[in-house]
């Protein structure tokens, strides 16, 4: 069949039609709202690169949480920026360091929301690298055990699930026998397993102060190339025990995401990044470009590539969008 008898505009008339056969739709529950935070008090300054993006101190967190829970978002993620690097990244796994304790605040304020701990050591380390150096190689099998140890510090205060960023081999396996040896074997893992060495993380590193002091990440970070060696990194981590398997960045990547989504059945996330965020805002910001609309189409594609949840910097905007449409 084909044109007369066939007119695609039919169903495009009206916006009740439109929505009647919408194949992807968005909704609060689909986000993740990612959050800093900081040391001292009274704390809610901007990040520069990122417009409407705060770093909160622990006393400030709590509200912010309810905040994002009374707009129906389900989950935040937490990055902890501590007032001391060193070496090692002791602020990592330290039991009373910045991410338990917010932990604690953020679980206090809003009982009902999910709180996700990112695991890396990037935001922890002097040198800005997410493990431990040997010269200037980050050891893999040494970051392992810091890992594990700060998953189960961030477990021990109250979190509902791990996050390992950091793209070490064996990480997610070491992280599951120590939660479980813990007597946390219902904590699940959400693996940033397809996890690109991008540029778009520039505003995130200003946010975390989490730039490397030499070098990149490209000896552990995946190059932007590849694709199935995507594949293979979700087939390792979900053997190891992941629960929920992430793709980073998200725009620039939904070949990847929709690959993804068709290989594993398993809840496959998004995260749509610091940069992809920034550069909306920037563009927004002179005129250029609608930022409600594009931030909107962004989201739906990332959705409609395959993505079952999305962590972003957009969350609250978008979700206060969706609440004043509905
Ligand atoms: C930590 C981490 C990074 C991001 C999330 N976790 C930065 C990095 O790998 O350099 C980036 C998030 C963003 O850009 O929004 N390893």
């Amino acid at each position: 069949m084909s044109f007369p008898l066939v007119r695609m505009r039919r169903l495009r008339r009206s916006p009740a039609l439109r929505r009647l056969v919408a194949e992807t739709t968005l909704s609060p529950s689909d986000f993740v709202y990612p959050l800093f935070v900081v040391e001292g008090s009274g704390v809610v300054e901007e990040v520069p690169s990122m417009p409407g993006v705060n770093r909160y101190s622990i006393d400030t967190l709590g509200e912010e949480c309810r905040r994002v829970q009374e707009l129906g978002i389900p989950a935040v993620i937490l990055f902890g920026i501590p007032e001391e690097k060193d070496a090692l990244g002791h602020g990592a796994y330290d039991p009373q360091g910045i991410i338990p304790r917010a932990v604690k605040a953020a679980k206090k304020a809003a009982p009902g929301l999910v709180v996700i701990c990112d695991v890396c050591m990037c935001e922890y380390t002097d040198h800005g690298h997410c493990g431990v150096l040997d010269g200037r190689y980050v050891h893999n099998d040494a970051t392992l055990e810091l890992l594990a140890k700060a998953a189960v510090a961030y477990a021990r205060a109250g979190c509902d699930m791990v996050a390992p960023s950091d793209m070490m081999d064996g990480r997610v396996l070491e992280i599951r026998e120590a939660l479980d040896e813990a007597g946390f074997e219902n904590l699940p893992i959400m693996s940033y397993a397809a996890k690109y060495c991008s540029a778009f993380y520039g505003p995130f590193r200003d946010a975390a102060e989490s730039a490397p002091s030499f070098g990149d990440r490209r000896q552990y970070q995946m190059d932007p190339a590849n694709a199935l060696e995507a594949l293979r990194e979700c087939e390792l981590d979900i053997a190891e025990g992941a629960d929920i398997i992430m793709v980073k960045p998200a725009l620039p990547y939904l070949d990847i995401i929709t690959r993804v989504r068709q290989e594993f059945d398993l809840p496959v996330a998004a995260y749509n990044v610091s940069g992809e965020y920034a550069m909306i805002k920037a563009a927004a910001a002179q005129g250029w470009l609608d930022h409600d609309r594009v931030m909107m189409e962004s989201l739906l594609s990332i959705k409609r590539a395959g993505a079952d949840m999305i962590l972003t910097y957009f969350a609250k905007d978008a979700a206060r969008l969706l609440r004043e449409e509905a």
